[in-house]
């Protein structure tokens, strides 16, 4: 009965049994989407940590393969990292070929404090084998206990290796000709952004700007206690240089406004223009508690992003990948109907995409009820006052697992316009994407079985649905 417990998600990737956090490793390589991610093979809680390993052809549906790296008997435990291709044999490990090299954090428990240094490994076989390099570790400590998370790229001007790497309360960069001898570059971060915790896993790539041919630099790193219910991400708009980072405001952006989005990490050598990211959707403040049974942690699906200059400036835009549409059969389709009460749908199953345009004024008041089932349900609140919405998952299932987990959120709109909505409901979560990305919301929920009613209902004057789509989601499984 894999795939069919309780709470499993049917369309997003989790392991078959056992704990899992972070996305490791991201890359894609001779037809193959690489995911590797945290893992520990002999519990359900965190422990020693290992890759994991998962290839997929379309991003979505996903084959799991041998754990790829296994705690090292010197150096410790295999922490969070990334992979890269290595087109040009920098490394020298591919006899003039081209390979995979992954560059990964160490951590080695000792009595006083633990010990993280940056190490890499490569295979020669598309990532089904790997050989620790016998020169690691590449980046040595340097007396800070929190030092991990390596995200490579090849740096095209600079024609070098970047890395950024998280260390306590900040970024720092370093570069490299081959992977193996690293540069200190320059720091990022102490003093800017959000410092609940400690900084994790942090990305650096450039995007577009919609509708123009302007490029930005984005950073997007964690912070381990940055949310009122623990993690949250960041992102920082600015110029990168090869060398030094520089923001663009002092201020950093919440990357979601749920509390259940966090590791972030995007594929590094699309086949196409795009960058696609997702990341572990669970939170370490309950991540241990969630009642799932036998397994721990998937994650959000796969968003495309994007800048767009919005009413409130630059921001970022996370849009689910169109490989998603793959799955979906349409069950509702509705247009133009002005609503004055309630709407109420029963679907046939727990996972679907619902897509709606509503078009509203200041006096507009509306809910949707997810996840229905009698009195349970996953509420999101529009108010048109003050043009936001809150989400509501206090009577959403079972919430009394860790006290940290209900948060009540409220989220303001950016745009003014008529509401786009397109949400994405799993067996346990939802990712709700407000306004074309400009917003998105990722939580984990854990409603009774066969919770498959859907209600919009108007608290005030009517409001027009322009449109109004339901698919069914086909399990990936
Ligand atoms: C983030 C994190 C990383 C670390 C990994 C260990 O969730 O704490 O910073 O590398 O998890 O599993």
């Amino acid at each position: 009965n894999l795939y069919k417990e309780k709470y499993r998600p049917q369309y997003h990737f989790s392991p078959e049994k056992n704990w899992s956090n972070d996305p490791n490793g991201m890359v894609y390589y001779q037809g193959e989407y690489h995911l590797f991610y945290q893992y520990n093979p002999a519990d359900v809680v965190w422990g020693p940590m290992h890759w994991g390993h998962a290839v997929s052809k379309d991003l979505i549906h996903w084959e799991h393969l041998p754990i790829a790296l296994e705690p090292d008997a010197d150096l410790g435990m295999i922490f969070s990292g990334s992979a890269v291709v290595d087109k040009n044999d920098t490394t020298g490990f591919f006899d003039g070929g081209k390979g995979l090299v992954a560059i990964y954090t160490t951590h080695l428990e000792r009595e006083e404090s633990p010990l993280q240094q940056q190490a890499i490994a490569y295979s020669k076989d598309n990532g089904r084998s790997w050989t620790k390099y016998e020169g690691n570790p590449v980046i040595e400590n340097y007396g800070v206990e929190d030092f991990r998370d390596p995200k490579v790229f090849w740096h095209q001007k600079s024609e070098k290796w970047v890395l950024v790497i998280a260390c306590d309360d900040r970024v720092r960069f370093y570069n490299s000709p081959d992977l193996k001898e690293w540069k200190y570059l320059s720091e990022f971060g102490s003093e800017l952004g959000s410092h609940g915790g400690v900084w994790e896993c942090p990305d650096l790539f450039r995007l577009s700007v919609e509708n123009s041919n302007q490029e930005k630099w984005i950073l997007q790193v964690g912070d381990q206690e940055g949310g009122e219910a623990g993690v949250s991400t960041q992102y920082f708009i600015g110029y990168f240089d090869g060398i030094r980072f520089e923001a663009d405001e002092e201020k950093s952006h919440k990357v979601d406004f749920g509390q259940d989005l966090y590791a972030l990490q995007s594929w590094s050598n699309m086949p196409d223009q795009r960058r696609v990211w997702l990341g572990w959707m669970n939170n370490i403040a309950y991540a241990e508690d969630i009642p799932t049974d036998g397994w721990r942690g998937m994650m959000s699906i796969p968003r495309e992003l994007s800048l767009r200059n919005t009413k409130a400036g630059l921001r970022l835009i996370q849009k689910p990948v169109k490989e998603l549409n793959q799955l979906r059969e349409e069950f509702y389709h509705q247009e133009n109907i002005f609503l004055e009460d309630e709407l109420s749908i029963s679907c046939n199953s727990q996972s679907y995409q619902l897509k709606a345009e509503l078009e509203i004024d200041d006096e507009s008041d509306f809910s949707l009820s997810l996840h229905k089932k009698d009195d349970q349900q996953s509420l999101l609140n529009y108010a048109g006052k003050t043009n936001s919405f809150s989400l509501d998952l206090s009577k959403t299932g079972l919430v009394d697992f860790n006290k940290n987990y209900l948060k009540e959120k409220n989220i303001n709109r950016i745009s003014s316009n008529n509401i786009l909505l397109d949400i994405f409901v799993d067996y346990s979560s939802i990712e709700i994407f407000i306004d074309d990305g400009e917003i998105s919301i990722t939580d984990l929920v854990f409603p009774e079985k066969n919770s498959n009613e859907i209600k919009l209902s108007v608290n005030n004057s009517e409001i027009k649905i322009n449109k109004l789509n339901i698919f069914e989601m086909n399990s990936i499984w």
